[in-house]
């Protein structure tokens, strides 16, 4: 296949003046739910490409992707202002190990996400044979403003679909919101304020964890569950700590 497809935009959603989702289709290779693609632009004549995580699930036949307009960004800004029937290419090819076959077994997963990071943890909990890996799937998804909060809709349903399997754990930090934690995630780990709100421990022996997004955010939760004895999941030594880093 060749480097870029055309795809073509059949949807944006907008989720605030800043946060939005686009719905492509593409004729893209299969990919693992918790992968990304890439998205380009011509710009003055050169191609701008970034990197973008996948939403929705292996089987969906429309991609789609959740994206934040970075005000000095070259990139997203642009593709915050295209509408359905526009173009823009998408690699062909997905990347990325952010994928359930990379982690190893345990008892919970806890996916731990900041702003747009939550969708490759939507793919994955949207893919027909996730359930059966863990007893449970802990969503942990922390934003600015109760505002930055996507797909909640989405989160709800699966939360009555899999009341004993699943548990969302919103967080806001810049805001008091009824029924949402407020901070950041590391502080809460480590003041036991999300073991509490989800009434589980978080110990190597049982616990797996996911980490994506925000690269500060990735280093304090990993330093955080260092301390409570997880390790860096490598393919030559496993452990129980996987991250993928937006920037
Ligand atoms: C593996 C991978 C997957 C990614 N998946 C997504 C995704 O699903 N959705 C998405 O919006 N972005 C995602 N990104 C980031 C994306 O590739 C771009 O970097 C982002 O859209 C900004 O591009 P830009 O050209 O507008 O800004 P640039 O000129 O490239 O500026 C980059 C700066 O913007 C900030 N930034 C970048 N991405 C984000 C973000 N998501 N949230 C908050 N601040 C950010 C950082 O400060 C970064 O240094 C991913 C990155 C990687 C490496
Ligand atoms: N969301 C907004 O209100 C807003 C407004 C204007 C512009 N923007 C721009 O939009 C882009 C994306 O912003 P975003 O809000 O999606 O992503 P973000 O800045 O990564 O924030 C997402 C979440 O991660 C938290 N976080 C940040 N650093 C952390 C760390 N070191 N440890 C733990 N948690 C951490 C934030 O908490 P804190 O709130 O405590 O930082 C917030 O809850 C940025 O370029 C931003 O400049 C956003």
């Amino acid at each position: 296949m060749s480097t870029w497809v055309q795809g073509k935009v059949v949807e944006r959603i907008d989720w605030n003046d800043r946060l939005f989702s686009l719905k492509v289709e593409a004729e893209v290779e299969p990919f693992i739910a918790g992968q990304f693609g890439k998205l380009a632009l011509e710009q003055q004549g050169e191609r701008v490409q970034r990197a973008y995580s996948y939403v929705n699930a292996p089987h969906d036949p429309l991609l789609e992707f959740l994206a934040v307009k970075v005000e000095e960004g070259e990139l997203s800004p642009k593709l915050q202002d295209l509408h359905a029937g526009d173009e823009v290419m998408v690699s062909p090819r997905p990347s990325g190990f952010l994928t359930l076959d990379e982690v190893p077994a345990g008892r919970e997963l806890w996916m731990f996400a900041t702003g747009t990071a939550v969708g490759p943890f939507l793919s994955i909990l949207h893919s027909e044979d996730c359930w059966d890996r863990y007893e449970r799937f802990i969503l942990v998804y922390a934003v600015r403003e109760l505002s930055d909060l996507a797909y909640l809709e989405q989160i709800r349903a699966l939360e009555q679909a899999h009341p004993e399997a699943f548990h969302f754990v919103p967080v806001v930090s810049r805001e008091a919101v009824d029924g949402m934690l407020q901070g950041r995630i590391p502080q809460l780990i480590s003041e036991g304020s999300l073991e509490e709100a989800v009434g589980v421990p978080i110990k190597p022996a049982r616990t797996q964890t996911m980490i994506c997004g925000n690269p500060e955010m990735i280093r304090e939760t990993v330093a955080v569950l260092e301390g409570m004895g997880l390790r860096k999941n490598l393919r030559r030594t496993p452990g129980q700590i996987t991250v993928e880093k937006y920037w």
